[in-house]
């Protein structure tokens, strides 16, 4: 089969095809023969060496981590799921293992029924910053009208679902994107919207009950001084420091310092789908054939877009 993959840390020149032999289901596997994978900040981060304690410097690596597709082969001990159907999913150890291939070997924890009604590509966006976004929405606690809530960062792949879950509880959304994001944040649910290339967000008064940041610019540091008191600032782009030093800190301050690690699973996936039958829209901004992989890489890396990029199989 055809496999992208890299020998060494690199840009996207590091990225090139090869041929190699289908991977090989353990009992609690499904081989999915993949027909979309979508595009991750995560992967860029792993393949350019940022990740390396959790990536490990092994060589080769496979790259991206969700995917959609359509069952080919299914273990012994799998059950509920069967050859032929259609269905998303996700890597098990998201550091370790990767998708960008013409087939995946996954855990059948981790694979889920592609509702009909959405294509590969959109169903291949959902497992990461899905259930992110659902991640997000349980550290938030009690939410409602009353909530002043600043995402920074808004419409990208895990904005365009935090701010419809969001919507679904009735927060009060400020979003901040670029203008061309302007439309889509209104529609998913924000109140206010500002341009974080007109504005500066910062020179507000302290009026957020939770900010989350999912541009990774801002930083609890300079987040407080426009949270409340008892505020809750959510990082979803933490250093590894940031773990302990957090969960210590937040045992002496009003303001606290929330670190979202998501690890996708069914329960999360089924608030996900669940929305989706409700309405919850995913935008796919752009789909790349499998053989313009750099370019997809290229374009996802220089931002700008809205929603997500996936990369299709035939
Ligand atoms: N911890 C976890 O479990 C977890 C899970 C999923 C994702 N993440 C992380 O969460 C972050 C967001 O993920 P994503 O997939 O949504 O990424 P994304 O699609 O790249 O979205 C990031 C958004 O931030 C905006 N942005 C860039 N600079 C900004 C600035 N100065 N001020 C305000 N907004 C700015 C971008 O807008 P423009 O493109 O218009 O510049 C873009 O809409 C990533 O760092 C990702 O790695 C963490």
């Amino acid at each position: 089969m055809k496999a992208i993959v890299y020998q060494q840390f690199g840009t996207t020149n590091v990225l090139q095809t090869v041929e190699e032999p289908k991977p090989v289901m353990k009992a609690d596997q499904v081989l999915v023969k993949v027909k979309a994978f979508s595009i991750n900040p995560m992967d860029w981060k792993i393949r350019k060496g940022e990740m390396k304690l959790m990536s490990g410097s092994k060589f080769p690596k496979h790259t991206g981590t969700d995917f959609a597709g359509i069952v080919e082969e299914i273990g012994s001990s799998v059950i509920g799921i069967k050859k032929g159907d259609e269905v998303f999913g996700v890597v098990k150890n998201m550091m370790k293992e990767a998708v960008s291939a013409e087939y995946v070997a996954v855990t059948d924890s981790l694979v889920w029924k592609k509702p009909a009604n959405i294509s590969f590509a959109q169903a291949a966006s959902i497992p990461v910053v899905g259930t992110a976004a659902v991640t997000a929405l349980e550290k938030m606690g009690n939410i409602g009208p009353q909530t002043n809530i600043l995402v920074n960062g808004a419409t990208g792949g895990f904005g365009m679902f935090l701010l419809q879950l969001l919507k679904q509880h009735g927060a009060n959304i400020t979003a901040v994107t670029s203008n061309q994001g302007t439309a889509f944040a209104k529609k998913w649910g924000a109140y206010s919207v500002k341009d974080y290339k007109k504005e500066n967000v910062l020179s507000q008064k302290a009026t957020y009950d939770i900010v989350i940041d999912l541009s990774g610019k801002i930083g609890y540091k300079t987040a407080k001084q426009i949270m409340k008191p008892k505020a809750l600032f959510l990082n979803p782009t933490p250093k590894p420091i940031d773990i302990p030093i957090s969960l210590l800190g937040n045992l002496f301050r009003g303001k606290k310092h929330i670190v979202i690690l998501s690890s996708p699973s069914t329960k999360q996936t089924d608030v996900l789908l669940s929305a989706v039958k409700n309405g919850l829209e995913i935008e796919v901004n752009k789909v790349f054939p499998f053989a313009g992989f750099k370019e997809a890489y290229d374009y996802a890396e220089q931002g700008g877009y809205i929603g997500k990029v996936v990369v299709e199989i035939n």
